[in-house]
């Protein structure tokens, strides 16, 4: 079994990173089907079938990946640590670039992130609907909308991508259109596309699934034990007191666990009361009411946990599973 690859989505403030994540949510919500996208806590599930449905006719094989786990991050440069841990937790990424204002600082900020992680990364070059003279095309892929484009829309796109591409070489990367692209492993793939007009996801899904299976498939296995996962917020919940959202990437985490959570000093120790997550919005009948409570769950996943004794918990922190081992582990988190 391979688990999906945790994606974080990166970039400089507006440039579409949360429009871009609800267009690919909104388009399979609205259909209600099997294989839908469900949503996590900080986090939003993309199974492979939802995949395969939204590419259509780009797909003509079968993926080994179960599907994509996306985690958005905020562009505002104030987010510098969020953004690092986002690239720390992410096992790819893309980095979502306005195709009309090109690299800006917190772009730049994310290359470097993605650089310390070796992580691989994708670009989104986003708004292309903005483009002068752009023919608007809704919900198709990119490489069959440019072509419904007149010459001069074209000509636009290409001189665009080729000044991010230019400042690219000078970070030291490669990069070119990902439908002219032989090499993935050599060069940057650009996804051009419009997280607005859904234009291009089927594109991007495509090459993620893509490079997940590829170059990822020996770091995605899964093991069956002990969960571990990174404390994205400390959040007070209404009737829970403080709560953890945490992306767990590794192993199973129980209701009853036994945990040990980074803090501002020593780790926590404490037991998982409650394992949380959204509520599908069909079945929210109260808005206070908005978590599912679950007895256990698999990597990846985004939970909401609720435990006593969780007041100094500090984002960015590990939080891992302990049996017999709790003085191991103890002295893990307190490394970390
Ligand atoms: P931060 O979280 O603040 O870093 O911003 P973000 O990257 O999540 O940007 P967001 O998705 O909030 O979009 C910023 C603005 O750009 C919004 O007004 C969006 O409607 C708009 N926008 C996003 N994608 C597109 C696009 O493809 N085309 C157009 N025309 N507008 C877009
Ligand atoms: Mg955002």
């Amino acid at each position: 079994m391979i688990r999906q690859p945790i994606v974080s989505v990166l970039g400089h403030v507006d440039h579409g990173k949360t429009t871009l994540l609800d267009k690919i949510r909104g388009t399979s919500v609205a259909r209600r089907e099997a294989g839908a996208i469900t949503q996590h806590i900080g986090a939003t599930e993309v199974p492979i079938d939802a995949i395969y449905k939204i590419c259509g006719k780009l797909i003509n094989k079968k993926f080994k990946v179960p599907g994509l786990l996306f985690i958005d991050t905020p562009g505002h440069e104030a987010f510098t640590t969020l953004r690092a841990r986002g690239g720390a937790l992410a096992d790819l990424a893309v980095l979502v670039i306005d195709i009309n204002e090109g690299i800006m600082p917190q772009t730049v900020e994310s290359i470097n992130i993605l650089k310390r992680y070796k992580t691989p990364f994708v670009i989104a070059a986003n708004k292309i609907d903005l483009i002068y003279g752009w023919k608007n095309c809704k919900d198709e892929p990119f490489i069959f909308a440019i072509q419904k484009q007149k010459e001069e829309v074209q000509q636009s796109v290409d001189e665009k991508i080729y000044k991010i591409v230019e400042k690219l070489y000078e970070l030291g990367f490669s990069a070119d259109r990902y439908d002219r692209i032989a090499d993935f492993t050599q060069n940057l793939a650009i996804i051009p596309m419009s997280a607005k007009l859904g234009i291009g996801i089927a594109d991007l899904l495509l090459v993620l699934v893509g490079l997940a299976q590829r170059f990822l498939e020996e770091n995605l296995k899964t093991e069956e034990g002990p969960g571990e996962g990174t404390v994205l917020e400390v959040k007070e919940e209404r009737g829970l007191g403080k709560t953890i959202d945490v992306i767990l990437y590794s192993g199973t985490m129980r209701k009853g666990d036994t945990i040990v959570v980074g803090s501002h000093d020593e780790p926590i120790i404490t037991k998982i009361k409650a394992i949380l997550k959204p509520k599908p919005l069909d079945e929210m009948r109260d808005p206070r009411d908005r978590f599912l409570s679950v007895d256990e769950v698999h990597a990846a996943a985004g939970i909401k946990i609720a435990a006593p004794n969780l007041e100094n918990a500090l984002a960015g922190s590990p939080v891992i599973v302990a049996d017999d081992n709790l003085e191991e582990v103890v002295n893990r988190v307190r490394k970390e």
